[in-house]
């Protein structure tokens, strides 16, 4: 501290704002490969009219993270740099701005923040009060961040957009990932009778997740065993989305979460086919964690790692055959 700044803040007292102005997070710079995340100080964000500062515990990875990293979403989202990469957390509400009246200081929280803002790598982050839940009580913040981005996607594909029925046949592709795990439990939820997909090392997961039958895409094709299918969900599009079509019934439903494809192809079928965009929903994450605590879904956490491991994790999940999720420690003494 200057001399000057010292005599008068001794004249004036304690500056009125003693908390920390910067804090660590993971930015990049540039688009390009994992060497461009920089553990580095950044400016601790203030939450405005409606929104609150909330102090990240837990950030989950997923692959848009390393998309948006390589520059893929560049056309769709306005980021500017420097960036805070994660769309996913745990943490405690730490400050609430005017307008912001749902939850306390204190609270814990889980949310998928808005993709075209500064996300969670990083101790703070400011959320509208939209986007925010109560975390699940029955976990801690490492497993409550695996939870949100992933299993919105699976319900918001599942329940908003397919409107599965008890009853119905889904054939979930990939369905040991971080959405496809998700998809399964919520599908058995509701009542459908699943058909999952992953390799040989994750068949026995599938079964303990819920599958009714389970197809090993190394060693079969999936359009072997799964016919008359209402609805597909499908996180890997080419070969496998095409090869899809002909499992559906007329007035069944291909939904993808990777490719938008084919009207003409929906139309000359019969069926309804769907690109569908997740987006930040508050209300259902409170659903999500309603459905966590009563044990009817649980998130699987692959890999914990430390905030400043960021890289590794991005190359982890790069190889996209990691089941479950990869979580990255924000707070070190964690509950
Ligand atoms: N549109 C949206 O809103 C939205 C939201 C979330 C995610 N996504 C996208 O959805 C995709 C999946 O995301 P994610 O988080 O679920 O990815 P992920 O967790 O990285 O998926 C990895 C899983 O995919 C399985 N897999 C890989 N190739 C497969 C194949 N040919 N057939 C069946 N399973 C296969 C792997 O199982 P094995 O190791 O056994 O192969 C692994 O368990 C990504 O492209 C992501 O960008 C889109």
């Amino acid at each position: 501290m200057s001399r000057a700044v010292e005599a008068i803040s001794r004249h004036m007292g304690a500056p009125p704002e003693t908390k920390q102005q910067t804090m660590k997070a993971v930015r990049i710079h540039t688009y390009g490969g994992p060497q461009v995340l920089k553990y580095e100080d950044a400016p601790r964000p203030q939450p405005q009219a409606g929104e609150v500062l909330v102090r990240v515990h837990a950030a989950a990875v997923n692959p848009v993270d390393w998309n948006v990293r390589e520059g893929h979403m560049k056309d769709f989202w306005p980021h500017k740099f420097p960036l805070i990469l994660g769309w996913d957390l745990s943490g405690v509400v730490e400050e609430l701005a005017t307008g912001a009246s749902r939850f306390k200081i204190g609270d814990e929280v889980y949310s998928v923040p808005d993709p075209t803002r500064n996300g969670a790598y990083a101790d703070y982050i400011v959320v509208r009060e939209s986007e925010l839940a109560f975390k699940p009580n029955s976990l801690h913040h490492i497993q409550a961040a695996a939870a949100p981005l992933a299993a919105l996607t699976a319900w918001q594909s599942l329940f908003d957009t397919a409107q599965l029925q008890p009853g119905q046949r889904v054939l979930i592709h990939a369905g040991s990932g971080g959405v496809g795990h998700f998809a399964v439990q919520l599908a058995k939820w509701k009542g459908a009778y699943v058909i999952a997909t992953a390799s040989t090392k994750n068949q026995e997961l599938l079964r303990e997740l819920g599958a009714d039958e389970t197809v090993d895409y190394t060693r079969q094709r999936f359009e072997d065993v799964a016919r008359k299918i209402d609805t597909v969900l499908d996180p890997i599009g080419g070969d496998t989305q095409e090869r899809s079509w002909q499992v559906l019934k007329k007035g069944g439903i291909l939904l993808s979460v990777v490719q938008l494809p084919s009207a003409d192809k929906a139309k000359a079928l019969g069926i309804q086919a769907v690109f569908v965009a997740s987006h930040p929903n508050g209300a259902e994450l409170a659903k999500i964690a309603e459905l966590i605590d009563s044990g009817d879904l649980k998130p699987i956490v692959n890999r914990i790692l430390p905030l400043s491991e960021t890289r590794r994790a991005h190359e982890l999940s790069q190889t996209g055959h990691i089941h479950g999720k990869i979580v990255l420690r924000v707070k070190e003494e964690q509950s």
